[in-house]
C-alpha cells in the first residue's frame, strides 16, 4: 500500500485494532510514525495484534465499547487524540423481533451512540488546538437495506448522518471528518456473526480487502472529503443504490441465508 505523509508523533486513537480494518488502519498508522493508543475488548486477539503490529511508539486497552462505561474508561485514559479512528464494530444478524433488547441497544451504542460520545469528548480540544481529523468506518448499509440486519443499517445510517453534519460544521475549524461507507470486506465480521456462508455467497467482484479501505479512507481524510466509498465496484453502484430493481438485485446477491 501506497503510504503518505503525515505529521511526525502526532497521536491517532484507533478503536477495534485487534483485527479487520483496524488492524490494517493501526498498521498504516504505525508506518507512517503516529503515536498510537489502541482500543480492542478481548485480550488475547489485543495482544496477538499488538505483538503483530511490533510498534513501540504504541499502547493498547481493553474496553467494551458497547456501554458507556467502556467509552467513558477510554475518553478518560486516552488525552487528545490528533486523529480518531472510530471502527469498532460488530455485525449482527436477526429478522424483525428476533433480536432482543439488550442486545439491540449495546449494537445501537457500539456503531452509533458510543461513537458520537467518543468524538464529542475529543472534539473541543481539537477546536481549541485548530487541526484534527476524525474517520468513521461506517458501511454501505447506511445508504442500502438490509432485510435481516436492520439494527446494523439503520446505527451506520446515523453515525453517517453524524458525521456528514459535523464535517460540515467543523470545516471552517481546519477539522476534518470523514465517513467511510466500505461495502463487503474480508475480516472475521462476518464469521463472528454466523454469516460464513456469505464468503461462498457473495462473488469475488464484491470483496475488497481491508488495506485498501484503509488507503481510500485515508487519502479521502487528507483531502478532507466528507464520504468515501472504497472499491471501484461500489462506486459504480452507489448511483443505483436507491432504485428498486437495483435494491431487489443487491438483496438477491446478498441474501442472509441464516433462519434466525
Ligand atoms: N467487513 C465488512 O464487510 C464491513 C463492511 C462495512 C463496514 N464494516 C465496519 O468496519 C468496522 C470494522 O469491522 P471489521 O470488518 O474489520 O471486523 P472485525 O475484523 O471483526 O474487527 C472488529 C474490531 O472491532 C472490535 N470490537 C467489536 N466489538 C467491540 C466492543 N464491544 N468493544 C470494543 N471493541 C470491539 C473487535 O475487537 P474484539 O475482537 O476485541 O471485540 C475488532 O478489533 C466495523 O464498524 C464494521 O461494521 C465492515
Amino acid at each position: 500500500m501506497d503510504t503518505i505523509k503525515t505529521n511526525k508523533k502526532s497521536k491517532a486513537l484507533v478503536t477495534g485494532f485487534s483485527s479487520g480494518i483496524g488492524l490494517a488502519y493501526s498498521k498504516y498508522l504505525a508506518l507512517n510514525n503516529w503515536e498510537l493508543e489502541l482500543v480492542a475488548q478481548n485480550p488475547e486477539k489485543s495482544e496477538m495484534a499488538f505483538n503483530a503490529i511490533k510498534y513501540k511508539n504504541s499502547t493498547y486497552h481493553l474496553a467494551d465499547l458497547s456501554k458507556p462505561e467502556g467509552v467513558e474508561e477510554i475518553t478518560k485514559k486516552v488525552k487528545n487524540p490528533d486523529l480518531i479512528i472510530a471502527n469498532a464494530g460488530i455485525t449482527m444478524f436477526g429478522g424483525a423481533g428476533s433480536i432482543d433488547k439488550g442486545d439491540r441497544k449495546d449494537l445501537f451504542y457500539l456503531l452509533c451512540n458510543g461513537v458520537i460520545d467518543l468524538i464529542e469528548a475529543y472534539v473541543p480540544n481539537m477546536i481549541k488546538m485548530g487541526k484534527g481529523r476524525i474517520v468513521i468506518i461506517s458501511s454501505i448499509g447506511a445508504i442500502t437495506p438490509m432485510p435481516k440486519s436492520s439494527i446494523y443499517a439503520s446505527a451506520k445510517s446515523a453515525i453517517y448522518s453524524y458525521g456528514q453534519s459535523l464535517s460540515q460544521e467543523l470545516s471552517s475549524k481546519n477539522i476534518s471528518v470523514t465517513v467511510s461507507l466500505p461495502g463487503y470486506v474480508k475480516t472475521e465480521a462476518h464469521s463472528r456473526a454466523g454469516l460464513d456462508h456469505l464468503r461462498e455467497k457473495i462473488p469475488s467482484w464484491m470483496w475488497i480487502n481491508a488495506e485498501k479501505v484503509v488507503e481510500e479512507t485515508e487519502k479521502a481524510s487528507l483531502n478532507k472529503k466528507s464520504t468515501v466509498i472504497p472499491g471501484k465496484v461500489y462506486k459504480l453502484v452507489r448511483p443505483f443504490l436507491g432504485m428498486s430493481l437495483a435494491t431487489s438485485l443487491w438483496n438477491k446477491i446478498t441474501k442472509r441465508n441464516n433462519k434466525r
